[in-house]
């Protein structure tokens, strides 16, 4: 478990975009864990469809990648019993705040962000891209978190909601909780498998660089084969020398709840093969049952859909709430 402590009555919320397919940098830095926290706090999981059109969508792939990922979500282990699924364009209250923020937030802070200038191309960029980071915002304050599972790609984001929510306690009076990121050691990054310095993603360009969930067995014993690796041949955890074999027992410790030492130790003296397929066989093994409850899920769409709208009947009381309260404290006639 992540380093930071949570109290009992804790909530928990994240978000994830429809976009591309799932993949286990994804599962181990951010749904695994909030599949692990629904057994001691209240989880909103959001699934980002505002967010996804900040790029330009397909109308017919965001429909089938939205219902997908709930699928993919609900396989994992999110269970609506007791977690809150939404999806985002079914709480108003996210788009209202989030132009609410986008009045407290100077163009400067928006354009110096990472992922700004990462997504913004030749042609420029669209409006929608710039505000991404004062949605996000608001995605997270609606529902008063104390704490933001998130991979460390999500850090600058969570500094500018940490700093709206302060701006808007301090100016209006005290309305939002400040959320801690809550980033998993070393799952938090998992790497790509052809190149262990940059992040696993499902935009590489060559899709032996990551393993999707969804990926057949067969796909997964190759591509783990496949996998760089450094020079040597002794299995040791030593991620700034050995980064590639670092990433791999990282990979294996998140899917078997041994600490790095542990599986390095175990697999002591062996060669780079034998751990290779050790670790193939493993991921196999924990994604078997994950995807079988896809394959159920997806024959059943009307379910998934019913899931979603509970989801959204339940995040929009929260969601209201606190909107009401901001807009009150601001001057808007209620
Ligand atoms: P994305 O696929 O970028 O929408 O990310 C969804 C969630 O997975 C976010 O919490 C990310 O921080 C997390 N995530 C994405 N890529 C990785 C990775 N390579 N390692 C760990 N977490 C990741
Ligand atoms: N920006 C996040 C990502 O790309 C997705 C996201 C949208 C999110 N809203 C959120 C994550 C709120 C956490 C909380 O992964």
């Amino acid at each position: 478990m992540a380093n930071q402590r949570l109290n009992q009555q804790s909530t928990i919320l994240s978000g994830i975009q429809p976009s591309g397919n799932l993949h286990i940098g994804n599962y181990l830095g951010a749904v695994k864990q909030w599949v692990d926290l629904q057994a001691y706090y209240h989880v909103f999981i959001m699934i980002a469809d505002l967010h996804a059109i900040t790029v330009p969508q397909e109308p017919k792939e965001l429909r089938v990648r939205t219902l997908a990922l709930a699928n993919l979500l609900l396989a994992c282990g999110i269970d609506p019993e007791h977690s809150t699924l939404f999806l985002q364009s079914h709480v108003p209250a996210h788009a209202e705040l989030g132009w609410i923020f986008n009045t407290m937030t100077p163009l400067g802070e928006l354009e110096r962000m990472t992922q700004f200038k990462e997504k913004s191309d030749a042609k420029g960029a669209y409006a929608g891209l710039l505000n991404y980071p004062t949605l996000q915002a608001a995605d997270i304050l609606l529902y008063q978190p104390n704490a933001v599972p998130v991979g460390d790609d999500q850090l600058q984001h969570l500094e500018l909601t940490r700093e709206l929510a302060r701006r808007f306690n301090n100016r209006f009076g005290e309305t939002f909780v400040v959320p801690k990121p809550l980033i998993m050691q070393s799952a938090g990054r998992i790497m790509g498998l052809d190149d262990p310095t940059k992040k696993m993603s499902k935009s590489a360009e060559s899709q032996s660089s990551y393993i999707a969930i969804l990926d057949t067995p067969d796909e997964i014993r190759k591509k783990i084969k496949n996998a760089v690796t450094d020079s040597g041949k002794e299995i040791e955890y030593n991620p700034s020398a050995k980064p590639a074999i670092a990433n791999l027992i990282a990979i294996m410790s998140a899917f078997s709840g041994s600490s790095e030492q542990e599986v390095a130790e175990k697999h002591n003296g062996k060669g780079y093969a034998e751990f290779k397929s050790d670790l193939a066989e493993l991921i196999v093994k924990k994604l078997a049952p994950i995807q079988e409850t896809y394959r159920k899920l997806a024959e059943n769409p009307d379910a998934t859909l019913k899931i979603l709208k509970q989801g959204a009947k339940n995040a929009r009381e929260t969601a209201n709430e606190t909107l009401n309260s901001a807009k009150e404290k601001m001057g808007f006639v209620l």
